[in-house]
């Protein structure tokens, strides 16, 4: 990315924390959270003995994120997310299942992105119902544009996968006609991806569900 993008796909809420959430931040965080720095982490430093890693941004309490590494111990993951609640309810499901392959990152996902990630260094991104501003105005605050999907797309190896799920109809589309554009990218569908079998449902997910919103699927791979 050229210049430095100022909109920001969030807006920090002075959430409330619960006691556990806010024990678990306080206890945890120097344990279990990966400092944001604006040099490029170290895979192998993390996970000396894990060879595939993958990213989840805006992981929200983060009920999908820890799940997923408990079924993977092989593999390790790193999740992104600003909003502190979810953060402290990560960490204490890290501490409690004893997960060695588990780490957040309490930042800004576009920064991490730019400044920590290497190209070229990942198996699998997940983008679990990006917040999708869905007021006309603020669509320009959505995640998944042309130029994040590229910074995606490098950092991914060939091979690696990009996969986003929404609930809200033109957003997925909005992701599905993104990633079609992105030259290094290629869906691994005919259009929507199948679900997922290995994820399960997300918060907003079954918020979505209850709305009767469709969960759209959308899966590409690095060429
Ligand atoms: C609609 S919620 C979905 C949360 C979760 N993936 C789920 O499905 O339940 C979107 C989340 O993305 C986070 N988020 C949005 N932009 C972000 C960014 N640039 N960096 C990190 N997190 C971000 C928000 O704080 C929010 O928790």
């Amino acid at each position: 990315m050229s210049e430095k993008r100022v909109i920001k796909s969030y807006v920090l809420r002075a959430g409330r924390m619960s006691t556990g959430q806010k024990a678990a931040y306080d206890k945890l965080k120097d344990v279990h959270c990966i400092p944001y720095d604006e040099k490029p982490i170290d895979f192998k430093r993390i996970f000396p003995d894990l060879d595939d890693f993958f990213l989840e941004i805006g992981f929200g309490m983060g009920d999908v994120t820890h799940a997923i590494a408990e079924e993977n111990p092989q593999k390790g993951y790193i999740g992104i997310e600003v909003h502190k609640p979810g953060v402290g309810k990560l960490l204490a499901e890290i501490e409690k299942k004893g997960l060695k392959n588990l780490k957040a990152i309490e930042h800004d996902a576009v920064e991490v992105l730019r400044n920590m990630i290497p190209d070229g260094s990942l198996s699998g991104i997940h983008v679990f119902f990006p917040d999708p501003w869905h007021k006309k105005k603020h669509n320009k605050r959505r995640l998944i544009q042309p130029e994040l999907t590229s910074l995606l797309a490098a950092k991914l190896k060939r091979g690696g996968y990009l996969y986003a799920v929404s609930d809200w109809e033109d957003y997925a589309e909005q992701i599905l006609d993104v990633f079609s554009g992105e030259k290094s990218l290629k869906n691994k569908y005919e259009g929507w991806a199948e679900p997922q079998e290995w994820r399960s449902q997300t918060k907003f997910e079954r918020k979505g569900l209850k709305k009767d919103h469709l969960i759209r699927e959308v899966f590409f791979e690095k060429i």
